[in-house]
């Protein structure tokens, strides 16, 4: 048995052995050679295997004997709209419907992950560019183990919206939450948009740093139009064309 140590103080031995080390850790392949504290690296760029090759050997489960097992596809719903449009609102009923129907379906939240995963991210344009990243390779990894991502996301910019489709790839589906800037600000749930208009919080999408409205999303609710019992099950019955085996 190995030492236990932590991933950086390991380099891979060459492939045939790395798919040994993979398969039982064959002695002849020497195993992992500690290196000390360093990640290991070449050029300057840390020396990682190539991902598909990472998984082939390793990848017992599919994807698609998760789905068959399970009954459901699995994929990424990003809801974007203006803070108080009421995407996490409809992400939980969503998630609820879906459960009570016996479907796996998780919401992440910018308020709950902003606690944690992005917590030492503010609201620059930089800062929010690497809050989407984040949460769209963790919800790509989810979609592939077959858990049906709900993404509640303010991801204010095209560019933002773009990165995260070039990360999740087909599994990305666009919901546009629309709902006028004024009935945010009259909903006012956390009191934000109050200390956006006093100055007293920078850069706040809608006040003082910019909302680009989606072109072409794939299914648009208006939550001023429309109450939140209406928009759950609208969105509820897209989801389901998607995951339907
Ligand atoms: S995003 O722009 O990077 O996508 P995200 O959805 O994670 O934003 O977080 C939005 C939430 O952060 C808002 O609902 C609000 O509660 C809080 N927040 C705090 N400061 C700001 C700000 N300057 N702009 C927008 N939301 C903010």
């Amino acid at each position: 048995m190995f030492e236990s140590r932590r991933p950086d103080q390991y380099i891979f031995p060459n492939p045939p052995c790395f798919i040994g080390f993979l398969a039982h850790q064959s002695p002849e392949c020497g195993g992992l050679r500690p290196r000390g504290n360093r990640v290991q690296t070449h050029e300057g760029k840390p020396v990682v295997p190539d991902l598909n090759y990472l998984l082939s050997p390793k990848e017992l489960v599919s994807r698609q004997m998760r789905e068959e097992k399970k009954r459901q596809k699995s994929a990424v719903f990003w809801f974007t709209g203006l803070s108080g449009s009421g995407k996490s609102t409809i992400a939980h009923g969503v998630e609820h419907e879906l459960f009570q129907q016996g479907f796996d379906a998780v919401v992440f939240d910018g308020d709950a992950i902003r606690h944690g995963l992005c917590g030492d991210l503010g609201f620059s344009a930089q800062d929010r560019l690497e809050n989407i990243r984040r949460i769209a390779e963790v919800s790509r990894l989810f979609a592939r183990n077959n858990i049906i991502c709900l993404c509640a996301f303010i991801s204010p910019l095209a560019e933002h919206r773009k990165m995260a489709r070039q990360i999740i790839g087909d599994d990305y589906h666009e919901i546009y939450v629309s709902c006028s800037l004024e009935e945010c600000e009259r909903r006012d749930v956390k009191g934000f948009y109050q200390l956006a208009r006093e100055g007293k919080i920078k850069n706040y999408t809608g006040v003082s740093a910019p909302y680009d409205a989606p072109t072409n999303p794939q299914l648009r609710i208006e939550t001023d139009r429309q109450n939140v019992a209406d928009s759950v099950r609208s969105v509820t019955e897209f989801v389901r064309t998607i995951i339907k085996i």
